[in-house]
């Protein structure tokens, strides 16, 4: 069992990120319910390192999409994404949606005949995943239309992913006083969360 975990808990608070409280508290309850998963981590580093996709770069993946070069470099992160078993991915709550590293991200995993195709009724996902959850910590409360959260909502319809779960840390920079709470009761949901993976 290959669980994928895509990183993005970049953050000005290094060690003391909430986001990464939430991915660690996840993880943690993950490896003690499936100790024999693997899991497989996409780290920030590699997130901010990917180059948004200009013309040029779209055609030459597509020359390379006509002929099933899948096996080609710009395709490594979308083969990851399709074989995982199951995917947890992490960000904060950035200009109310993540950070940027995160959709350039999606660029790259979304590959037209890789992790997903067209036909005649529309998109079709070809992921194996069962299950994605998305964690986020935020300033300000959660709002019901949460574009980060409708987003992967429908990434995971689009890649063919049954079952889409999140735990969203809200309202963590209102009262200081009050974070310490609120994020810990975010870490417990995800820590269930990740028992049922
Ligand atoms: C660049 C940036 C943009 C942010 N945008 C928002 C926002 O749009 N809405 C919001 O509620 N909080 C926003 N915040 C606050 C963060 O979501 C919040 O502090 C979060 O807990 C940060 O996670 P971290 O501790 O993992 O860095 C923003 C913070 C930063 C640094």
């Amino acid at each position: 069992m290959k669980l994928l975990f895509v990183d993005c808990c970049i953050s000005q608070r290094e060690n003391d990120s909430r986001t990464r409280k939430l991915a660690e508290a996840f993880l943690k309850a993950f490896q003690e319910n499936r100790p024999e998963a693997e899991i497989q981590t996409v780290p920030p580093e590699t997130l901010l390192a990917l180059k948004p996709f200009d013309a040029a770069m779209l055609d030459e993946r597509d020359a390379l999409a006509s002929v099933g070069a899948w096996d080609a470099p710009v395709f490594s992160l979308a083969r990851q994404f399709r074989a995982a078993d199951q995917i947890v991915v992490a960000a904060p709550f950035w200009d109310l949606s993540f950070p940027a590293a995160l959709r350039t991200y999606i660029e790259y995993v979304s590959a037209n005949g890789l992790t997903y195709h067209y036909e005649a009724d529309g998109c079709h996902g070809d992921c194996r995943a069962e299950r994605l959850a998305y964690l986020t910590s935020g300033g300000d409360f959660e709002r019901e239309d949460s574009v980060g959260v409708l987003y992967w909502r429908q990434l995971c319809a689009m890649f063919g992913v049954g079952q889409f779960d999140y735990v969203f840390a809200g309202g963590l920079d209102i009262d200081p006083a009050k974070a310490p709470e609120q994020l810990e009761a975010a870490c417990a949901l995800a820590g269930k969360l990740a028992e049922t993976f």
